[in-house]
């Protein structure tokens, strides 16, 4: 294989302005706003770990479990850069966070955005076809039980701060879909990752935004 260099990434002496992407969405649907759920032990999450490919719906209570133990927001931190950065369950180069999950539900016509601050759903006032994004995902894992995931970076976010960081948004996707795995086995749920990027479709969510796709997944309850 061609092994692309991604160069080591460095900060930078001072930070560049970014105005983060502002998402046509309409209003939030917040999602249950449950207390930590009862897990079992972290040692017997990862020794039953496994990719799953049967799926049934997913509650909005676990839908809510899952983004809270992986997504939410924990604490905003006052920085240097021209947008907040934040804790998460996720560790994240820079807590700078720079990827969105957006998702699609079995049968709906429409996209959300999981808005980690506000916990909540905002409905993304898209032009994207969400059959044919559904039907390209289902040739990759045909689960049309299943809540697609789709990750979509904003790397100018993290390349405020870093010099060469496109290596750091990958693994930034790399730790959010790990976390993931995890806190769905936890749930006992279905998770399964997938090898594509999500693109073309990702990048066509804002037309013009610098949004690209980092991967995808699909999620669900177990059968
Ligand atoms: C980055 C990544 C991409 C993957 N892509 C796919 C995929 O496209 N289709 C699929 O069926 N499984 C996919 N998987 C799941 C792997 O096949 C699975 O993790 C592997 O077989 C090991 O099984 P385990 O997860 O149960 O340990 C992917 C896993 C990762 C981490």
């Amino acid at each position: 294989m061609e092994w692309l260099d991604l160069q080591n990434p460095r900060p930078r002496s001072e930070p560049l302005q970014y105005v983060p992407v502002v998402w046509p969405t309409s209003a939030l649907l917040p999602l249950p706003d449950n207390l930590l759920p009862d897990t079992p032990p972290f040692a017997s999450v990862v020794e039953s770990r496994r990719t799953r490919y049967s799926f049934t719906a997913l509650p909005d209570e676990q839908l809510a479990a899952l983004m809270n133990l992986t997504c939410r927001v924990k604490a905003t931190l006052a920085g240097p850069l021209s947008f907040p950065q934040s804790y998460r369950p996720a560790p994240s180069a820079g807590a700078i966070h720079p990827i969105h999950v957006v998702l699609h539900r079995p049968g709906d016509d429409d996209l959300y955005r999981y808005d980690p601050n506000e916990h909540g759903l905002l409905q993304l006032n898209t032009s994207l076809d969400v059959t044919t994004l559904r039907a390209t995902m289902h040739e990759v894992i045909d689960a049309p039980n299943a809540t697609l995931l789709l990750f979509v970076a904003e790397p100018d976010m993290t390349a405020s701060k870093y010099e060469n960081a496109t290596s750091l948004v990958w693994r930034d996707a790399g730790v959010l879909l790990g976390i993931f795995s995890m806190a769905a086995e936890a749930l006992s749920l279905s998770f399964s990752p997938m090898g594509v990027t999500g693109e073309p479709w990702a990048s066509r969510l804002v037309p013009g935004a610098p949004l690209f796709g980092v991967g995808a997944a699909m999620v669900g309850g177990r059968s």
